[in-house]
């Protein structure tokens, strides 16, 4: 039996070092702190979901250093784009690129055992004051995207579903979205998502709604160690 583990918004920047203290004292040596904590849970039969705003670089070849770090962990690594992702340009360019273990979710699905995780980025939800005519264009391609995740799941089989987000799957005042709609359709049973900080992780939704259970895992929420979602068996129920 493998575990499967999520953890978002390691904000890495090994090129360029970034002290993430200034958004809090608990951030001080937060990138060793996380590395030391996926090698003490994470085995080599398991599955480590990034959630998101993986590194501070723009460019790839400053983001590799952070990859390069995140392909010595042990298992296999999923990793989904954050808003601040902005060395990961190029799907090809970063897979030919990385460590074989490093596995990218983008517009498809990854099964892992009996378990199939689909999502994708996301962006902020309607119902929000401060959501703009261009945060309605972005969102409404970003539920697309989110969409084709879901869909590329036809005909493969499985037993279990996550949803694998960085933006929260609600608005603030955690009302429904097309984004909850979605993972109702497909029967999800989890969804972990990340992007909230600080005083901002109070605004996320945690726990069971219309059967699934949702869980914010960016990493100062969990404080900076990845946590268990689901297990896989090898093969498919
Ligand atoms: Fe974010
Ligand atoms: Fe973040």
């Amino acid at each position: 039996m493998s575990r499967i583990f999520a953890i978002g918004d390691p904000h890495l920047s090994r090129a360029r070092p970034k002290p993430m203290d200034v958004f809090g004292d608990n951030w001080a040596g937060h990138d060793e702190r996380i590395f030391a904590a996926c090698r003490e849970l994470v085995g080599p039969d398991d599955l480590l979901i990034l959630a998101g705003d993986i590194s501070w670089a723009t460019r790839l070849v400053d983001a590799l250093l952070d990859l390069e770090d995140i392909g010595k962990l042990p298992g296999t690594k999923l990793l989904l784009k954050g808003n601040h992702d902005f060395w990961w340009s190029s799907r090809a360019k970063v897979e030919r690129a990385v460590h074989e273990s490093i596995r990218l979710l983008q517009n498809d699905s990854f099964l892992f055992g009996d378990v199939a995780i689909a999502g994708g980025r996301g962006w902020t939800l309607p119902g929000d004051e401060w959501f703009t005519d261009e945060d309605e264009k972005i969102s409404r391609r970003e539920v697309e995207r989110i969409r084709l995740s879901f869909e590329s799941l036809a005909g493969r089989k499985y037993s279990h579903l996550i949803a694998a987000l960085h933006y929260p799957p609600m608005n603030s005042r955690h009302e429904g979205s097309e984004v909850t709609e979605l993972l109702e359709h497909y029967g999800v049973e989890t969804c972990i998502y990340g992007h909230l900080h600080g005083d901002g992780i109070a605004a996320g939704f945690v726990g069971e709604r219309n059967g699934i259970r949702y869980r914010l895992v960016s990493a100062d929420s969990i404080g900076f160690r990845p946590v268990e979602v689901a297990h896989a068996k090898p093969g498919v129920l």
